[in-house]
């Protein structure tokens, strides 16, 4: 096919549009977080990669202390699949969501094996890898490689859902905001205006008070003219979440406490734990202890632990024993001195945190 002369004019941003007020605020007030580069520089792939796999589901204020540690410990993607998958999950423990640290894993070793060792530039490459969706696949090469790509998060859904006051409620607009994200962004830093829009709804736009007088997009934004820009974006009732019960063993011998590992994939998968009953809604304490893993003198503690998963809200009960020295475990767990080191879930950690403060 003849190539054309002609190349397509490029999108840049209107002086006085809405791109063009984002960008100027943007480098002046962009929170100062250890993945991004030094404004008009490309980030380091691997960095910002690692970042939107933490910051998927969490905060950043929850991200920073395990994206400071997986850096030091793994400083680049060779170093991170080199690394056995045990090593990667106990340094995960306590984030949250752990497959996605088994597709951290994966997705370290594809990029390794398949890549070079380096990460591919494209968002239809970028999905291939493991763990990678589409948003994040958006933000790694808009933020990474400066291509003109849209991710869009629950910051950016809001802060648009607002500007065109768009009466759609959530989920159902999810496209309707991307189309008109996609409409906004222009061929000019394609990556700092993603995280201008990220940082804009973390900070001015926030869910119950935004700060309208300090928005760059005010004289864009057909909430803000409204009066109670909080009234966006409109959601669907959500159901309530269920409620399941259970119970977990806290057997002791010595200074070692029992624990096993749960299976690989399914919630928690591969994750450490006390043993314990089922999670269910019918869970029935008079029945508990006909789960217990081995014989004991079982106390059931005055304390019930909760934890909320994002399909249901868990209440676990505490049945605690001692047993004598060189008591062998039962099949499938095994005694662990340094209970810290394990690859223990948040929900777990609750329970040691409360055990240790109980007295027993
Ligand atoms: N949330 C997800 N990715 C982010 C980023 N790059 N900056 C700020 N918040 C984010
Ligand atoms: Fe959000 Fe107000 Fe800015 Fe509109 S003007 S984008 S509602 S902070």
């Amino acid at each position: 096919m003849p190539q054309t002369a002609r190349s397509e004019p490029a999108a840049l941003a209107q002086p006085d549009g809405p791109a063009a007020a984002l960008l100027a605020w943007y480098d002046r007030h962009r929170r100062d977080l250890p993945w991004r580069s030094p404004p008009g520089t490309h980030a380091d792939p691997y960095l910002v990669w690692l970042s939107e796999i933490m910051l998927q589901q969490t905060t950043v204020a929850a991200v920073r202390p395990y994206f400071a540690a997986f850096r030091a410990r793994w400083p680049d993607v060779a170093a991170l699949a080199a690394a056995p998958v045990e090593a990667v999950m106990q340094q995960w423990a306590g984030l949250g969501y752990y497959a996605r640290a088994r597709n951290l894993h994966a997705c370290a070793q594809a990029v390794a094996a398949q890549h070079g060792g380096r990460f591919p530039e494209t968002e239809a490459e970028l999905r291939h890898l493991p763990g990678i969706g589409a948003y994040t696949a958006a933000a790694i090469a808009a933020i990474a490689f400066g291509q003109k790509a849209v991710a869009v998060d629950g910051n950016i859904e809001r802060v648009v859902a607002r500007l065109h006051a768009i009466d759609t409620p959530l989920p159902a607009a999810k496209k309707l905001i991307k189309a008109h994200a996609a409409a906004l962004l222009t061929d000019e830093r394609p990556g700092d205006f993603t995280q201008a829009l990220m940082d804009l709804g973390a900070t001015i736009c926030t869910p119950r008070r935004p700060v309208c007088t300090l928005c760059p997009l005010k004289a864009f934004c057909q909430a803000a003219s409204r009066l109670t820009p909080e009234d966006w974006p409109r959601k669907a009732a959500k159901a309530a979440r269920p409620e399941r019960g259970g119970a977990v063993f806290f057997l002791r011998c010595g200074e070692d406490i029992l624990l096993r590992t749960r299976p690989a994939h399914g919630l928690l998968g591969g994750m450490s734990e006390m043993p314990g009953t089922p999670w269910t809604s019918d869970y029935n304490l008079a029945d508990a202890l006909r789960e217990a893993p081995m014989m004991a003198d079982y106390r059931r503690l005055d304390i019930r632990v909760s934890h909320q998963f994002t399909h249901f809200t868990l209440t676990l009960d505490i049945f605690a024993a001692d047993v004598g020295e060189g008591a062998r475990p039962p099949q499938g767990c095994r005694w662990v001195r340094d209970v810290d080191a394990e690859a223990l879930p948040s929900v777990m950690r609750k329970i040691v945190a409360a055990v240790r403060s109980s007295g027993w």
